[in-house]
């Protein structure tokens, strides 16, 4: 295969980063873009030939052999399953699915249609997040026993993201699902999710929230994980953050400990009177001292994540455990599961192997 032909579903902000990892590799041509709004705005931007108001319209295309699902979530599950059928290989953004089931349908029909289903958590690839892998695997900092992992900032950008029927909830499973795709990358074994039990503690969406009374799912979510080796782990995703997106890791193991600030970890100390024109993403004042970050996208695991998925399909690779479907599925099973705690406020306990 020569140049892999791309389609993109969606076309809004998880689009644009998809279009420019995309743009950045030469072994890619984007065909085409479906969405329902928005798609002069891409077609210009990124120099995209084609463009449908719908994708079912799109997969009938031979020349297009990669599909990136960028779409609000409840989207997902028939978006994938249209790509299948059509024999196209498919990468969906977080999360898989709204839930249990049309996850595990996603991953059957690709399976039955012997197409790749790729998981974009995009953490898995994220310089920093990689380098502490590394760090973890030749054993350097001794044994893992506890991780604590958020992603939190001040709302969500989507309207879709803001509506718990068409999100699957709130910030926990908008955000937190990185730590924990994160988490199973670091501590799974391949293909077996090693979570073993679940404490969840959340807002209550609507009036009961923090600050976005506006938002049908939780603003706040916090959880406690344990995995079946022992280890401890901890993850949020809220929305209640000001100042910038905030994404820290740290790792705490019998000889050391890593401790990784994935957002605000630029070398660049900026002051200025009037303000910058962009520092990171959701920081809403950009004067005084900044961080500003450097190639944001890059550093976030975006070019190097769609770039692995690119060769996945060139090189018929099969995608590692963390950002493969049955990654996928296992994030949706977990954040489910700490739903379900915070609901009925226990713990629970699970083997989702
Ligand atoms: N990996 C990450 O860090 C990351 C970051 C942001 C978003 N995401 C994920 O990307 C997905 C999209 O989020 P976003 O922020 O781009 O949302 P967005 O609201 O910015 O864009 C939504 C897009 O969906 C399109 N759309 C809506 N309904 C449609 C339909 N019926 N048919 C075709 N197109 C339709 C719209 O035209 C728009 O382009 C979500 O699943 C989100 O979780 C991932």
């Amino acid at each position: 295969m020569n140049k892999v032909g791309v389609g993109i579903v969606g076309s809004k902000f998880a689009a644009d980063f998809h279009c420019d990892s995309y743009s950045r590799n030469e072994h890619v041509e984007i065909k085409a873009v479906a969405a329902i709004d928005n798609l002069e705005a891409i077609s210009k931007k990124w120099n995209i030939p084609d463009t449908y108001l719908d994708y079912k319209e799109m997969f009938k295309r031979k020349d297009i052999d990669l599909v990136s699902v960028c779409l609000p979530n409840f989207l997902h599950h028939d978006v994938v399953i249209a790509a299948a059928e059509a024999g196209k290989h498919v990468i969906c953004e977080k999360p898989l699915a709204t839930n249990i089931e049309d996850a595990r349908h996603m991953i059957k029909v690709c399976r039955e249609k012997n197409v790749k289903l790729m998981y974009a958590e995009d953490w898995c690839f994220a310089p920093p997040l990689k380098r502490a892998l590394e760090v973890v695997k030749e054993g350097s900092i001794g044994k893992v026993l506890y991780v604590k992992a958020k992603e939190c900032h001040n709302g969500t950008h989507s309207p879709f993201a803001k509506d718990k029927k068409s999100c699957g909830g709130g910030s926990f499973v908008h955000l937190g699902i990185h730590p924990i795709g994160y988490l199973l990358y670091l501590l799974g074994d391949e293909g077996r999710n090693p979570v073993v039990e679940v404490t969840g503690k959340m807002t209550g969406g609507l009036d009961e929230n923090y600050v976005h009374k506006g938002n049908g799912g939780e603003d706040f979510g916090m959880g406690m994980m344990r995995f079946k080796n022992g280890e401890f782990g901890f993850v949020e995703g809220n929305y209640i953050t000001v100042g910038g997106m905030d994404d820290k890791v740290e790792i705490y193991g019998s000889e050391g400990l890593m401790k990784i600030d994935l957002t605000f970890g630029s070398p660049i100390d900026c002051y200025s009177r009037k303000g910058i024109s962009y520092a990171i993403e959701k920081t809403d004042f950009t004067n005084g001292w900044t961080k500003p970050a450097v190639d944001e996208f890059y550093n976030l695991g975006y070019v190097p994540e769609l770039a692995y998925f690119v060769d996945c399909v060139r090189k018929d690779l099969k995608p590692f455990y963390g950002v493969d479907g049955s990654a996928g599925l296992a994030c949706v099973e977990i954040v489910q599961a700490f739903y379900e705690s915070n609901a009925t406020g226990k713990t629970v306990y699970g083997s989702w192997a």
